[in-house]
């Protein structure tokens, strides 16, 4: 039997945050609608942060509110703080997100706090989050390399992995936010992490500036990694992370998958179609 290796869709969240145009609600709404028919087991659609830092997810409750949940799919949102939990939560997010940085540049332009301040942040949220039995991911960025600091010490990666999954995380998604991992770079990490949490409480969040992201997908698989996030039509980018561009295209990644013998569960064909949809909106402004 094919194994198959599982697409976490996060285009209407990180594809969509970096764009200038404010998109219509009514916009993001159809792209989720559309990706959710096409096979995905959780769709990351919006982002409970401060307005002031990112207009652009400033709907993510209407969002939420206005799109047609499929059976079987969790619909995800990030939330920095309590106040994005409590708004996530109201939205009926079916799962969480706390993001931290493995670099303390990074942290501090992402979420104006050191590295140690943010985990503080995150302990009320997982506590709540854990009474109300909705599942939270926890997410690192700057995996290998910071647009501040230059590279990321492998055990600094190790290390936060490994609390953010002591503190309750089901998975740790490991973020090269600026698409500077090669596969030798991303190797020495993933070493150090898997050290400490299995590959399969893991998952690869590549953005593909370098060019290098399938690579670095197919490297993550020797590491037992079956989870990596992607973006349909390659958008996004993330606002505080100086040069970061898209994350891997969904298509371009499924392809990969799909040559080296592993099954995602996923219609190739909506998949084109979305990606054409996200194109446009981009497009568009
Ligand atoms: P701050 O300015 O230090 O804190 O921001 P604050 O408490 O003073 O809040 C600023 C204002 O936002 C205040 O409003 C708050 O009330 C409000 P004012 O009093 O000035 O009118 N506020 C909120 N509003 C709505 N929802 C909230 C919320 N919290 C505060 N939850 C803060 C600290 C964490 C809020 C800010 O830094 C922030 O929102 N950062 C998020 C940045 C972000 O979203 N970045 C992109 C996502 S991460 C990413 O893309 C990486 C990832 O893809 C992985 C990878 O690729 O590496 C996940
Ligand atoms: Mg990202």
């Amino acid at each position: 039997m094919t194994e198959t290796v599982e697409i976490f869709e996060v285009g209407p969240r990180d594809g969509l945050q970096n764009e200038k145009r404010l998109i219509p609600t009514a916009e993001k709404i159809a792209l989720v609608d559309l990706l959710s028919r096409a096979g995905f087991r959780r769709i990351e659609v919006a982002s409970f942060v401060s307005p002031k830092w990112v207009p652009q997810m400033a709907d993510s409750a209407e969002v939420l509110a206005g799109i047609t949940r499929a059976a079987g799919i969790s619909y995800a949102a990030l939330t920095p703080n309590l106040r994005g939990y409590e708004g996530a939560k109201a939205a009926r997010a079916d799962e969480i997100a706390v993001f931290a940085s493995a670099s303390e540049g990074f942290s501090k332009a992402n979420l104006n706090c050191t590295i140690a301040e943010s985990i503080a942040r995150f302990l009320p949220i997982l506590e709540a989050a854990k009474a109300d039995g909705i599942p939270v991911r926890g997410y690192i960025s700057c995996v290998t390399d910071c647009p501040f600091d230059g590279p990321t010490p492998p055990g600094a990666v190790a290390t936060l992995a490994e609390r953010l999954i002591g503190l309750g995380c089901y998975e740790v998604s490991l973020g090269d936010t600026i698409g500077k991992a090669t596969p030798e770079t991303l190797s020495t990490m993933l070493t150090a992490v898997t050290g400490v949490v299995p590959g399969a409480q893991l998952a690869g969040h590549y953005h593909d500036t370098g060019g290098r992201a399938c690579d670095n997908i197919e490297a993550s698989l020797g590491y037992g990694l079956r989870v990596f996030d992607a973006a349909v039509g390659g958008l996004g980018g993330c606002p505080y992370a100086p040069g970061a561009q898209g994350n891997v295209a969904t298509e371009a990644a499924l392809d990969r998958l799909h040559s080296l013998g592993f099954s995602t569960g996923l219609d190739r064909a909506l998949i084109l179609s979305a990606a054409e949809l996200a194109r446009s909106m981009r497009a568009a402004q």
